[in-house]
């Protein structure tokens, strides 16, 4: 092949049948993202290209991990204005044109992620063919960070579905698999990896007919179709999410149901919206939230520690799903019970989110296969890591403790998921206590993200690096902290929900409660979220927590435990539940709801979030901020409790407090960590 190698990030060859191979290779990066210098290069390559027409190009990544990740999203936070903006999306979507226009086929032959950007140059290509290995992605998820697709992407996208599968790919950020891609039309192959190269010179040399959007799909582009399903796409977004909080999606249906169909109207218009969207406060706080995202993946290094086995004492809601999790992981799973049926039920459950997760009968099989009953306890010898989610209590932890440690082999991590109990307790009956960690999950497991690596002022850091690495192997975020009541997540969010106790106690509706939290930005209330945790739960941390911190619990919870009302569970907490449903009253405007409300929840959870970063619960305030968004849930759009602290302006928020403490008691009473700020 012939070689044209003067790229730093791309490299050009010529093959014996007159293809052009383009390989973007991004220097001195891991992952393949389009930065300013990457179109540069790009435009400069196309400019010969036109000059030269080859019989067609192939594009490709130089990397094992992907096509291409989308744009470099570190240069979204240093755009200046909106001029500077739209100029540099023009740029991006006259590159796109190009090759959209280049005389000869052209085809993006695709292997793990291909988002964002990266899809959107690939929807200029006349052909796709993906790699159908587990690690292929393909979506346009610039939703999530508050933007969407700017790069031609709307148009090219709805051209080339129709709009109800385009815009549902946008508007939920959702990436497919290659058969799915298949599927839908938005490849035009799916092969195995070793026919990939092969099956796009086939394309390249017979140029078979390019995929076209079926009639149906075209038409629901046509002007009097679009203000009818706008409407329908607006209402199911406004379910999601409001417009307030998240502009993006709202502005993604308003451009399409304008210029749907008209090309040169929808790129200026895509370059308009996007450049006014990525500089509002959503944008570049879900931006900052990316990288807060970042930042916890980077504080475990995966080849620090390659954990094979893992073994899983205890199979209740926890050891059962932490288990069923790492299998799905790949990882060779023992679970440990007491209890046959028990086991029973894990393997049962287990089955259920593998079919949900991976819906092919082998791949199926393959994950039942790594996850393996053990009443015996006969993987403790082979484990690389040991983690125990028995009973909360002490003296059966200890005893099991006992028990195993003589038969763990050298290195291996012994991890509790205690939620209360501190580390340094546990670990009394240990020949070597230093080895122990937490690995506190939450509940649910395949959907929290979040891990707490909890440790004590002696756990060998060799044991937390392991921890944190067997976290990542698992594809989940590691977040350390100190062992101590309530860890970073449960204690921040534990005065937020007893405030949310008093208030209702004091006659304020429920639904009103709930109503001001999730107006702030909470994914669910915190009365919702107190009878879905269940009230004795909560009861038992307020319970722990208190005691440490000197806290009341308030009367109202334990009446309503005594009572047996303990939430979901038992179908009557705060709201009453008709099939695992709660059945929440319309807010009434007649409601008497307190003009301080909102402050008297959030304003809680602020403080007891500069109480921990005092008391250095975590390292700093990124990792605090990261932790509550990923743990709880906090607000994205805010950026975490320290940024709305920072958003707000601190004196504000302080004085804010200050007329909570004079008002309602010393439990609004600033921390001495708002001096340190
Ligand atoms: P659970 O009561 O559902 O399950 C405990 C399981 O451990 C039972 O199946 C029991 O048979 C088994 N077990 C008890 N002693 C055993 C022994 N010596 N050997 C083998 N198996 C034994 O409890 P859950 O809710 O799963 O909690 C487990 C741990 O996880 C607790 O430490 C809890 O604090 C913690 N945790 C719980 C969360 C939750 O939302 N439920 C969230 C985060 C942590």
């Amino acid at each position: 092949m012939a070689k044209t190698n003067n790229y730093k990030h791309w490299r050009s060859e010529k093959d014996d049948d007159d293809i052009v191979w383009l390989t973007f290779d991004k220097a001195g990066a891991s992952t393949n993202a389009l930065s300013k210098e990457v179109l540069e290069e790009l435009e400069s390559l196309l400019g010969g290209l036109e000059q030269d027409l080859p019989r067609g190009v192939i594009i490709q990544s130089g990397k094992d991990n992907g096509f291409i990740a989308g744009a470099d999203i570190t240069e979204f936070t240093t755009i200046a204005d909106q001029s500077e903006a739209e100029a540099l999306i023009n740029r991006g979507q006259g590159i796109m044109d190009r090759i959209e226009a280049l005389k000869c086929p052209t085809l993006s032959m695709i292997n793990g992620f291909c988002l964002g950007g990266g899809l959107e140059l690939a929807l200029a290509c006349d052909y796709r063919i993906a790699d159908d290995g587990k690690s292929t992605r393909l979506g346009l998820p610039e939703i999530l960070l508050g933007i969407h697709p700017g790069f031609g992407g709307v148009l090219r996208s709805t051209r080339l579905l129709g709009a109800p599968t385009a815009m549902n790919m946008m508007l939920t950020g959702r990436s497919v698999d290659a058969r799915r891609a298949k599927r839908m039309g938005l490849v035009d192959q799916a092969v195995p990896t070793r026919h990939l190269q092969n099956g796009a010179r086939q394309m390249i040399l017979t140029k078979p007919p390019r995929h076209k959007a079926r009639l149906m799909q075209r038409l629901s582009n046509a002007a009097l179709v679009r203000p009818l399903l706008a409407r329908v796409m607006r209402r199911t977004v406004a379910k999601k999410a409001s417009k307030d909080h998240y502009p993006a999606p709202y502005a993604l249906i308003d451009l399409w149901a304008k210029h749907g169909g008209n090309a040169k109207a929808m790129l200026r218009g895509e370059a308009h919206s996007v450049a006014t969207l990525v500089r509002g406060d959503t944008a570049q706080n879900l931006i900052e939230v990316f990288f807060l995202q970042e930042r916890l993946k980077n504080e475990g290094d995966k080849s620090l520690f390659t954990p094979l086995r893992v073994h899983v004492i205890g199979g209740g809601v926890m050891g059962g799903d932490i288990a069923t999790w790492c299998a799905l992981q790949g990882m060779r799973v023992t679970i440990q019970d007491r209890q046959h049926k028990t086991l029973a039920r894990v393997i049962k459950r287990a089955h259920g989110l593998y079919k949900k997760k991976l819906k092919r009968p082998r791949p199926i099989q393959e994950a039942l296969d790594n996850l393996v009953p053990d009443m015996d306890g006969l993987g403790i010898p082979q484990a690389d890591v040991i983690i125990e989610a028995i009973f909360e209590n002490v003296e059966a932890k200890q005893g099991l403790f006992k028990e195993i440690e003589p038969q763990m082999k050298e290195g291996a991590v012994l991890a509790t998921n205690t939620s209360s109990i501190p580390l340094e307790i546990l670990g009394e009956v240990l020949q070597k206590p230093d080895r122990l960690v937490g690995l506190h999950f939450f509940n649910p497991v395949a959907k929290m993200q979040l891990v707490e690596i909890v440790h004590t002022a002696s756990t060998d850091p060799e044991m937390i690096k392991k921890a944190a690495a067997f976290t990542r192997h698992i594809d989940r975020l590691p977040l350390p902290v100190k062992s101590s009541p309530g860890f970073l997540v449960n204690r921040v969010l534990m005065p937020y929900l007893i405030e949310a106790v008093v208030l209702e106690s004091e006659g304020v509706p429920a639904s009103a409660i709930d109503q001001a939290a999730v107006d702030f930005g909470m994914p669910m209330g915190p009365i919702l979220l107190a009878d879905t945790v269940g009230l004795d739960i909560c009861l038992s941390v307020a319970g722990i927590l208190g005691e440490a911190m000197g806290t009341e619990v308030p009367d109202r919870l334990k009446q309503m435990v005594d009572a047996g009302n303990l939430g979901r569970k038992s179908g009557q907490g705060f709201y009453r539940y008709d099939k695992g449903q709660a059945q929440t009253p319309e807010p009434n405007m007649n409601d008497k709801v307190p003009d301080d409300l909102t402050d008297r929840l959030m304003l809680r959870f602020v403080n007891e979030a500069v109480a921990c970063l005092r008391e250095g619960v975590v390292a700093d305030a990124d990792l605090l901020d990261g932790g509550v968004i990923f743990g709880t849930g906090f607000a994205p759009f805010r950026g975490g409790p320290m940024h709305y602290l920072r958003a707000e302006g601190k004196e504000a928020l302080h004085a804010r407090l200050q007329t909570l403490e004079q008002a309602h008691g010393s439990r609004f009473k600033p921390d001495a960590g708002w001096n340190d700020l």
